[in-house]
């Protein structure tokens, strides 16, 4: 309710003397509702907004306070108004019994004015007092998802400037991280119940893949032009210096955690940087890793990267057909890949070929 309105008490009480009472006590600071029986306090109840306090009787002829009570706090708009129940009994149980059903507060007849209207008071203020705070919990949660949203899409567009500023001087094309990063959450998505994989594929772990793809080349910064675009196959001295890009973009993304602190997102981004050029067989670099010592982020990043390597234009290269890019692929199963990811890959080709020309060049 909107805190300038008066107050809603619904008081059921079959007894004139009582109601009289009560309207007399009550009537000056809030409005009411009178139900002279338990039947008309709910057509009362389903027709109106829900009142802010609910006076009951308990010894009512046909259903008496008690089941009215249940009935109410079962009811989900009304389980949270506070009863109280006004009775002549002064037995422990049936005060337990009502406060067992939900009940707030006892007023014993005969009624006190004083404690009458202190004890409506006093529970009108906690609920309302309940209310706001609700009210500010829903206002901070919503403010704190603005801001949440926020950051995340600051770091987002953060992320993508930088990996395009890698991606730019690396070669002509703007799409290959966006590619990439659609192949991966692709291949991710289709391993991530299989036994070998679900520990590092949950749906949080297959977000921060899908973020951090974009940087596997970074370290490409450090690569001097001459060789990143040089036209021609590079020389034994030019081919260790390229492949240090690896290195320095693990090393780049350290150099953020020791300033930054670290974070599951530079985490496996730091993953993807320094093994997507490690082979399955022990014949990749930087370490020569084998087999499931390779990160499952790397050997994922490992086979998008070269499929998008194959169907892309190079300074040095045409394009390859998706088709033989495939074939180029599934046979390096269990050499330059993982086998489980090249089966994914098998399955999925048709939708790494979608996804190349959703993001052409
Ligand atoms: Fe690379």
């Amino acid at each position: 309710m909107s805190e300038g309105k008066r107050q809603r008490i619904l008081i059921v009480e079959d007894q004139r003397f009582y109601i009289d009472v009560l309207v007399r006590l009550l009537r000056d600071e809030y409005e009411l509702i009178i139900a002279k029986h338990a039947e008309e306090a709910l057509r009362r109840l389903a027709e109106d907004a829900p009142p802010d306090l609910i006076l009951l009787d308990i010894l009512m002829p046909d259903m008496d306070g008690y089941e009215l009570c249940r009935r109410i706090k079962k009811m989900p708009d009304l389980e949270a108004v506070p009863v109280i129940f006004l009775t002549v009994k002064r037995d422990v149980d049936d005060e337990i019994r009502g406060f067992q059903l939900g009940a707030v507060d006892y007023i014993t007849k005969p009624m006190s004015p004083p404690i009458v209207k202190a004890r409506v008071k006093t529970h009108l203020d906690l609920k309302r007092g309940r209310e706001r705070l609700s009210r500010y919990n829903q206002e901070l949660e919503e403010r704190v998802r603005e801001r949440t949203h926020e950051v995340t899409r600051t770091q987002d567009v953060a992320i993508f400037c930088l990996a395009s500023l890698a991606e730019t001087r690396d070669n002509e094309t703007g799409n290959h991280i966006r590619r990439t990063q659609h192949y991966i959450r692709l291949l991710a998505e289709y391993l991530k119940d299989h036994p070998g994989f679900r520990h590092a594929l949950s749906e949080g772990a297959i977000e921060l893949l899908f973020k951090s793809a974009p940087l596997h080349d970074i370290g490409k910064v450090g690569v001097p032009d001459r060789i990143l675009h040089k036209p021609a196959p590079l020389d034994a001295a030019e081919w260790e210096e390229m492949k240090r890009h690896t290195h320095y973009g693990r090393e780049a993304i350290e150099r953020a955690e020791e300033t930054l602190g670290t974070t599951n997102f530079l985490h496996v981004a730091k993953e993807i940087a320094y093994t997507h050029h490690e082979k399955w067989d022990g014949g990749g670099y930087p370490r020569g890793l084998r087999g499931e010592e390779i990160p499952v982020a790397g050997r994922l990043m490992a086979l998008a990267d070269v499929y998008d390597a194959l169907i892309s234009k190079r300074v040095y290269k045409e394009p390859i057909p998706h088709p033989r890019a495939v074939e180029m692929i599934l046979a390096e199963r269990g050499r330059h890949f993982d086998p489980v990811v090249c089966d994914a890959f098998a399955r999925l080709s048709d939708e790494f070929l979608a996804i190349s020309l959703r993001y052409a060049d």
